[in-house]
């Protein structure tokens, strides 16, 4: 058995931010079911949208997200949000992150106030969070571990079963190799990300796969908005291995990049008069239709390709990788699945109704991405509320509100014993692949960017049907079904949902 102050799953951005911001009051460990920094915020492209300039105000970035989000938005979330993004901002440069002086223009925003380092954001934002937690030596980073249930006692979260993953390096954790067990603390903090790796097609890392949804509900919480899914358009259409995609950034749109068919057609100007910086879920379902009649591409040719490759230098050399030159090529796209708007249902605080249990990042609907999440506002979310929970639980224990947590030890005797992990159920590699590919498969094919209630129906049934005795594919099919319920239970469209 061990035990720490607070314990956080997850290492991207909303789990970095909370364990600098806790470091100083008390012990901090971070688990990561993958690398440190093998997680969505270290692939962030575009940035991390804030008000900042003379000319931009709150009330705009309000409307702004607001529109986007189909004003299924919580509102007064929505203007915390916004009225904490400078501050979110000056963080990330209190340890080291350097913001390009001119912010980028994307989708629905009404005016450039995307933050960036070209397009390596998330890369520099974790690397440089990485960099100041490792520093403290009240924080233990724990990579390839990950947290199989959570333990909850009396009505309380008191902290997680967690098993060291499969790859387990040594190499990146530091201190406490080869825990595995019981993990008790007072307050736990989910900040495990999205689920895009439930999905055939993604832009998502690896250890997206959903586990926090997953571990909530097993310990009885109510997941909210799921259906809201958002499928980012302009994904590299040359595709390799596997599920993931390449991203090509919106940010591309505000630096000129436009949308075409193979006739050359901007289409998207027929459906909004915003053309290719539409909102994400208007270019994305106007691209999906045009597929049906030939390929869509992004037309970067009238650009400066000196320019293209100082502001864009990731996507640049992927574009060498695949032999595709800006300057002459059509660049290939598709829509994907990007970014989960619901979650765990959580307060301004971050504390989920388990009283113990803090839900931050994507993991969390906090209600600030409503229907249909508006570019560059995800990474912001991570950083305001890894803030605001720390902020509370330090209230709380400034307060002697909290306890150390009671042993746990009772829950885990009939689960293993005493300091042994928690028995988790695993099928063979080849058989979890296996089920796991089948899921992908019936997620985008049936519950993808446009849904019907036959083709909805058809996922419950084949989702239900997948009976592989292994406790991963047992919680995916559990969420997958969560999703599934969702979408049929909103039968009208709205935002990122759309029923045909
Ligand atoms: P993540 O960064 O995904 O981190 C999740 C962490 O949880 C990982 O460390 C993972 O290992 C860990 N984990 C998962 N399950 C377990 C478990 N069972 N046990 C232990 N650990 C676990 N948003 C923007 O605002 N701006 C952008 O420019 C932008 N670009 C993007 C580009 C790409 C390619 C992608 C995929 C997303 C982009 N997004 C962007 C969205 C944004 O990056 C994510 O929503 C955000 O980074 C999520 O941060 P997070 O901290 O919640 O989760
Ligand atoms: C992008 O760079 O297009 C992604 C931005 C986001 O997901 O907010």
């Amino acid at each position: 058995m061990k035990s720490c102050d607070f314990l956080i799953i997850g290492s991207g951005i909303a789990g970095l931010t909370a364990a600098y911001s806790l470091s100083d009051f008390g012990s901090v460990t971070v688990l990561s079911k993958g690398g440190l920094d093998e997680n969505n915020s270290g692939l962030a492209q575009g940035g991390i949208a804030a008000v900042r300039s003379a000319d931009d105000r709150f009330k705009k970035h309000i409307q702004d997200t607001l529109i986007a989000g189909a004003k299924h938005n919580r509102r007064k979330a929505v203007k915390f949000l916004v009225k904490e993004a400078p501050k979110a901002i000056e963080l990330l440069q209190e340890v080291g992150v350097r913001f390009a002086e001119t912010p980028h223009l994307e989708g629905g925003h009404s005016l450039p106030r995307v933050w960036h380092t070209g397009d390596r954001t998330g890369n520099s934002i974790i690397q440089a969070l990485l960099k100041v937690v490792r520093k403290k030596k009240s924080v233990t980073l724990l990579a390839h571990h990950e947290a199989i249930e959570l333990i909850v006692k009396n009505n309380r979260c008191c902290g997680a079963f967690i098993a060291p993953s499969l790859s387990l390096s040594r190499a990146e954790s530091r201190g406490g190799e080869g825990a595995g067990g019981e993990f008790l603390s007072p307050f736990t903090l989910l900040a495990t990300g999205g689920f895009g790796q439930l999905y055939g097609r993604t832009t998502n890392a690896a250890p997206a796969t959903g586990d926090g949804l997953v571990l909530a509900l097993k310990a009885g919480l109510k997941l909210k908005d799921l259906e809201f899914i958002q499928f980012h358009p302009t994904a590299l259409n040359v595709h390799g291995k596997g599920n993931r995609y390449f991203l090509i950034s919106e940010a591309l749109r505000g630096f000129g990049a436009k949308v075409v068919n193979r006739r050359g057609e901007e289409f998207l100007f027929r459906v909004h008069p915003n053309g290719s910086l539409a909102p994400r879920d208007v270019v994305t379902r106007a691209i999906f239709f045009e597929e049906e009649r030939g390929p869509v591409f992004l037309d970067l040719r009238h650009l400066d390709p000196r320019e293209l490759r100082q502001e864009f230098p990731t996507i640049s050399e992927a574009l060498k990788r695949h032999r595709l030159d800006p300057a002459k090529h059509l660049i290939p796209i598709t829509p994907v699945e990007h970014y989960s708007c619901g979650g765990v249902p959580t307060g301004l605080s971050g504390e989920t109704e388990l009283p113990g249990l803090y839900a931050i990042g994507e993991v969390a609907c906090t209600g600030v991405q409503g229907a249909n999440r508006l570019a560059s506002n995800s990474l912001l979310e991570g950083v305001v509320f890894a803030q605001s929970a720390a902020k509370d639980i330090q209230k709380k224990i400034k307060n002697k509100k909290t306890r150390p947590p009671e042993s746990a030890l009772s829950h885990a005797e009939g689960k293993g014993g005493r300091g042994v992990c928690h028995p988790a159920i695993r099928a063979s590699a080849v058989a979890y692949q296996k089920a796991l590919q089948k899921i992908r498969e019936i997620m985008w094919e049936n519950v993808g960017i446009v849904r019907t209630k036959e083709s909805l129906k058809e996922a419950e049934e084949e989702i239900s049907q997948i009976q592989l005795k292994d406790d991963r594919i047992q919680g995916y099919k559990a969420l997958c079904l969560e999703i599934i319920h969702a979408c049929l239970a909103r039968k009208k469209s709205l935002g990122a949902h759309f029923m045909s």
